[in-house]
């Protein structure tokens, strides 16, 4: 199929190392800086989205620019009834997710957002494992570190204008979209965010705690402020039995199974093996009419949370979902 990339910065090398994998063609590509389109290897360049919308035909558009430009361009593309797949987050504004589920409705287009983690083995596992049984109660972290080079590296990161948020925005969103899709939604969380280690150069916050209430209820650890990036934990209680979930090993009481992972890896390791299954999923869904999975809907639950948590973090409230 034809593929076409807007933001030709670091995520969409993998997009493109993934397309080509498959064997899909990316016939153009679009940058607003001439030196990031230099090194894209497609027939058609554009440095203005619309114009490149405008002019070509693709089955699929991949968004794979900063936060605060996905709704727009979502909206753009849709609204010419493209097939999106954009990088996450959904957005970063509340009411942009209303915008962006209305647009969805009316376009021949198919939307979907990148949660590729949602395609490594251990999470269909557990995916699997939780049909027809009780989720108790969940916990999940992450702690990882982002420090000033990091930062450094794009002017959006870092800004509450640009990137919407830190830490739960943008590194640990993956995983609290696993513990939603696990848990389900809570009925209402708390929340408190701060800047522990990163005040001096970021304005956004660098951890994060949020309790959900609900049927099930989780705890939420997130951090920028480590020194090291640690594996992503998960501990879950269903029916009593307790989940372990760390480094691809998955503790079922007092049984492990190791999981290896199911598609090579592009780009950096933190971003693990999923964009394979799910470029290929998005693409397989477009093919046959498939709905994909992670719409508007699903991707709105990790950013309609993390919108909450702000405002219960700011409000020192309980915020209902
Ligand atoms: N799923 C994952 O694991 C994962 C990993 C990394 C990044 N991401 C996401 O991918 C997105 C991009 O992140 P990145 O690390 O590649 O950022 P980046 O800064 O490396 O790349 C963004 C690119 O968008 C371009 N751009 C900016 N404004 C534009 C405009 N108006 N028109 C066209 N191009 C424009 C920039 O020039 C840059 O080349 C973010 O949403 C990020 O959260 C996801």
């Amino acid at each position: 199929m034809k593929a076409a990339i807007i933001g030709y910065g670091g995520i969409a090398v993998t997009h493109e190392q993934v397309l080509k994998s498959l064997g899909h063609e990316i016939v153009a590509v679009c940058d607003n800086d001439p030196k990031k389109l230099e090194r894209a290897d497609a027939p058609l360049k554009f440095l203005d989205y619309r114009e490149m919308l405008d002019s070509i035909s693709a089955d699929v558009v991949h968004i794979c620019t900063p936060h605060y430009l996905h709704a727009d361009m979502i909206i753009c593309a849709l609204s010419r009834n493209f097939n999106v797949l954009c990088e996450k987050p959904l957005c970063i504004k509340e009411e942009d997710v209303e915008r962006i589920a209305k647009v969805e409705k009316n376009s021949k287009g198919q939307l979907g957002i990148c949660f590729q983690n949602r395609y490594n083995p251990i999470n269909v596992y557990i995916k699997n494992y939780l049909e027809g049984k009780t989720l108790k109660c969940a916990t999940a972290s992450m702690v990882w570190n982002r420090d000033e080079k990091y930062y450094a590296t794009a002017k959006w990161r870092g800004k509450w204008a640009t990137e919407g948020g830190g830490v739960l925005i943008n590194q640990s969103i993956h995983t609290l979209d696993l513990l939603l899709w696990f848990a389900g939604m809570p009925e209402y969380i708390r929340a408190t965010v701060d800047n522990i280690r990163t005040k001096d150069f970021i304005e956004v916050e660098d951890t994060a705690v949020i309790s959900g209430y609900g049927k099930a209820p989780f705890t939420f650890f997130a951090t920028n402020s480590s020194a090291v990036n640690y594996p992503v934990e998960f501990t879950l209680n269903v029916d009593g039995v307790w989940l372990k979930y760390f480094n691809n090993i998955l503790y079922i009481g007092d049984k492990a199974i190791t999981f290896e992972e199911a598609t090579k890896a592009y780009g950096k390791s933190e971003y693990g093996s999923g964009h394979t299954g799910l470029i290929a999923d998005f693409y397989d869904c477009i093919g046959t009419g498939r709905k994909f999975e992670i719409d508007a809907f699903e991707a709105a639950k990790a950013v309609k949370v993390v919108f909450a948590a702000f405002k219960s973090s700011k409000t020192e409230n309980k915020i209902i979902l």
